[in-house]
């Protein structure tokens, strides 16, 4: 079955626009968990705008007592320290996550929207794929469904790869344009899959467009934030990640 990842970047938002921790995040993620949620995912990032060093740290320990889940960093790893945020790579050495997922998105970007171009990253990256690894952490690259660019990534060692799926939740109510991309994000994870890299997805993804885009070969996983916090706000944390735990056990 496809795993479900809850993003947690959502509730912490609304945290942070007051002080206090209310809603907590900690909280959220334990309901979301006692749900059945497979893991939950965080992307920290400098300006602490949602998740904070400190929540990454209180969730690393929350999960460590549930051997049954993952927990999923995200981020930009040549993004530079700033305040009390230490950077992505001292977080996942400190905290020790299941899987790292790297993402290209710059300090200034609303929320990460494209995946990494290899021929102009790719020698950057492979010492810092190697270093993550080296803590037993497995590397996941954000990518668009480009066939070299995966190609690319199994070249510098990653050991998934994270499909970008806004472009094609944004096609969702454009048929022919979805027929195209859905054979585009198709034969990019059949060849993930037969170059032996793991298939995650993440973005925009939610309870409509979420039941076809599950029956892309090889998925592993998939990260969902922003719709299934909107989902909640109708139906309760709970419901939520039990609807998409449904959908996905009915997918295929
Ligand atoms: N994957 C990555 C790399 C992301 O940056 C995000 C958003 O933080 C997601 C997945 C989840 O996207 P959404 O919040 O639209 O479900």
């Amino acid at each position: 079955m496809i795993d479900l990842s809850v993003n947690l970047n959502k509730i912490a938002l609304i945290r942070n626009s007051r002080e206090g921790d209310y809603p907590s995040v900690l909280a959220f993620a334990e309901t979301c968990i006692a749900a059945g949620c497979d893991g939950i995912t965080v992307h920290p990032r400098p300006d602490q705008r949602h998740i904070r060093p400190s929540d990454v740290r209180a969730l690393a320990a929350l999960i460590e007592r549930h051997p049954q889940l993952e927990f999923n960093i995200e981020g930009n790893p040549f993004a530079s320290p700033q305040g009390s945020y230490p950077g992505l790579l001292a977080l996942v050495e400190e905290t020790k996550p299941h899987q790292c997922t790297l993402v290209p998105d710059s300090n200034n970007q609303l929320t990460s929207d494209h995946g990494f171009d290899l021929t102009r990253s790719g020698a950057e990256l492979e010492p810092i794929i190697r270093q993550l690894q080296a803590w037993g952490v497995r590397i996941s690259l954000f990518m668009d469904p480009d066939l070299e660019q995966i190609r690319l990534a199994k070249a510098i060692g990653a050991d998934r790869i994270e499909l970008y799926t806004g472009p094609y939740a944004a096609a969702w109510d454009q048929p022919d344009t979805l027929e195209a991309l859905h054979e585009r994000y198709r034969q990019a994870a059949q060849l993930a899959v037969d170059i032996g890299l793991g298939v995650n997805a993440g973005h925009d993804l939610n309870l409509d467009n979420l039941t076809r885009f599950a029956t892309i070969p090889g998925l592993l996983e998939v990260s969902i934030g922003h719709a299934l916090t909107v989902d909640a706000l109708r139906l309760g944390m709970d419901s939520a990640v039990r609807a998409y735990k449904a959908l996905l056990a009915q997918a295929r």
